[in-house]
């Protein structure tokens, strides 16, 4: 169900013209309870103090070594050294974490191959059709947990099809529902990958939402990747969009780990060169804000515009889906991020009736997703009444 989000979000933009009353649940960014985009004051002036000499030239392709020493700290946070004990680690800087999903699939694909993929997910067949790959679906959930068992078995059977596998993790706070793995669960799927030694496999995880995590530690699922064996290499795809509130700005990394230094090295070219025939290089105006972000003070100070945007995202998820809870609106298991889906039977049709409504959201497999990063809480007041009346749910 290939929908174009940005295209519902313009509809959703279009009618609140005419209309007051317009609730635009479309597009995953974050929005100020007045309804202002600039959530992150610290991130915003950090922008306008950008000298000339930080946005004009052209960067180095994958970002340069400060970047790349930079990106890699933030991401492995405080297990850094010792993942790096065992496995050696590279970056390269693309334009937001879709281009580090972008150039994975080109990189490590060839046309007609499969990804691996939950049925339950992003829109990345978007990505897949532009390669001329498949989707190959093992089922997300069983009740309110990972479904390990569908993990395995679709694996199983498409290594036996296909000798270089691309499996795709997005998580926490997975884009559409809102779930986020447990740590064991995590560590389940790396076992299970560890089985297929016979394949060679391209471990994408994608934690575009890792900061909007309501865990005790955000970071405590990357720091087993280690255990992932030779046949295994980790593309970790980095959001700096979702992470700073900079979704125009386009700024992300590929973050490639292996236990061969080999591998590594090799697969940090290809991305260099991919970057080349592509997107040519990442903006330097993101490059640069990014390094800002790594002087302690400023991080410091980002983290306390961080945490507050993160409470009132959690703040406005809570709230619908007590909401939803309380009237009986069936929702998808839910623990963190900035979507939530309302399972329905004909997504296709409902979001239309609701647009009708004035109420914009996206179709998905087996339910409408709404970004309740987008909405105050006035607005999810009554909201999940409003959606079952309309659907006759
Ligand atoms: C699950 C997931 N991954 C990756 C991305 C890519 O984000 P960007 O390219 O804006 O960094 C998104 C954006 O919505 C997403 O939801």
């Amino acid at each position: 169900m290939a929908v174009d989000i940005l295209k519902i979000s313009k509809d959703a933009i279009e009618a609140s013209k005419h209309y007051d009353d317009v609730i635009n649940a479309s597009i995953g960014m974050f929005y100020d309870e007045d309804k202002s985009i600039g959530g992150m004051p610290t991130v915003s002036k950090a922008i306008k103090h950008l000298t000339d000499d930080e946005i004009l030239p052209y960067p180095a392709v994958d970002g340069g070594p400060i970047f790349k020493k930079n990106v890699i700290a933030w991401v492995l946070g405080q297990y850094e050294q010792s993942i790096k004990e065992h496995m050696f680690v590279s970056a390269c800087a693309t334009p937001g974490g879709s281009g580090a999903i972008a150039a994975t699939f080109s990189i490590f694909s060839k046309p007609g191959d499969s990804i691996f993929v939950s049925d339950i997910r992003w829109q990345y067949e978007r990505f897949a059709d532009r390669a001329k790959l498949n989707v190959f679906e093992h089922a997300l959930f069983d009740g309110d947990h990972f479904n390990l068992k569908s993990f395995r078995e679709r694996l199983v059977e498409l290594c036996k099809k296909q000798h270089e596998v691309i499996v795709i993790v997005n998580d926490p706070c997975h884009n559409p529902t809102g779930f986020t793995l447990s740590e064991q669960e995590f560590k389940d799927i790396l076992y299970i990958v560890n089985e297929m030694r016979n394949n060679s496999i391209v471990f994408l995880y994608d934690l575009a939402y890792l900061e909007y995590s309501h865990e005790d530690n955000n970071r405590i699922k990357i720091s087993h990747l280690p255990m992932l064996q030779d046949h295994v290499i980790t593309i970790i795809g980095f959001s700096g969009s979702k992470t700073f509130g900079v979704y125009g700005l386009r700024l992300g990394a590929a973050i490639i780990l292996a236990k061969s230094e080999e591998k590594v090295k090799s697969a940090h070219l290809k991305y260099v060169n991919e970057a080349r025939g592509s997107w040519s290089a990442t903006p330097t105006a993101s490059i640069e804000l990014f390094n800002k972000f790594q002087i302690a003070e400023n991080k410091a100070n980002f983290l306390k515009d961080l945490n507050k945007i993160n409470t009132l995202v959690q703040q406005r998820s809570q709230s619908f889906v007590r909401q939803a809870l309380e009237i009986g609106l069936k929702t998808h298991p839910f623990r963190s991020g900035f979507y939530t889906v309302v399972l329905t039977k004909d997504p296709e049709k409902d979001y239309l009736k609701l647009a009708e409504h004035r109420i914009f959201a996206v179709p998905m497999n087996g339910g409408v997703r709404f970004a309740l990063c987008s909405l105050s809480l006035k607005e999810i007041e009554g909201l999940p009444q409003k959606i079952k009346t309309i659907l006759d749910l």
